[in-house]
């Protein structure tokens, strides 16, 4: 075992955030809670969970949980992640400029 594989991240997490701009947050929750579970099947996926600030309701922050961060791009560019998306519900316009998506390191939990 190398000197420094105790600091070797174990995970990475892909953080994505976006803002409803049309008071349509209560049909993405429902999307989200009735979501088609397609990504639990890719390989490399390993959890997700999606949290709303207690400031913000409208506000959406969608963590997902990869044992490595190819396996997430790959998903990311591949037709699953269309597909996951076709429940979008219709009509839904976002706040411009705040949406982000970010990847961290799991250093520890
Ligand atoms: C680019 C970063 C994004 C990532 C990494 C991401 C990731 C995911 C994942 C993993 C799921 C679960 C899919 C499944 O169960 O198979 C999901 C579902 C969903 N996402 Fe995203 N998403 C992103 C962007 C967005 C944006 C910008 C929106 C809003 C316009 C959005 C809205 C939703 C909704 C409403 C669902 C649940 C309904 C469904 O899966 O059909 N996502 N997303």
């Amino acid at each position: 075992m190398s000197q420094d594989a105790h600091i070797s991240p174990t995970m990475v997490v892909a953080m994505s955030r976006f803002v409803v701009a049309n008071r349509m947050g209560d049909q993405v929750k429902a999307a989200f809670l009735d979501r088609p579970h397609l990504v639990d099947q890719v390989p490399g996926f390993v959890r997700m969970e999606v949290l709303i600030p207690h400031d913000e309701p409208e506000e959406f922050w969608l963590m997902t949980w990869w044992t490595d961060k190819d396996s997430f791009w790959t998903w990311h560019r591949g037709h699953t992640f269309g597909e996951s998306h076709r429940g979008i519900p219709k009509g839904l316009k976002l706040v411009p400029r705040q949406t982000s998506l970010r990847m961290f390191d799991q250093l520890c939990r």
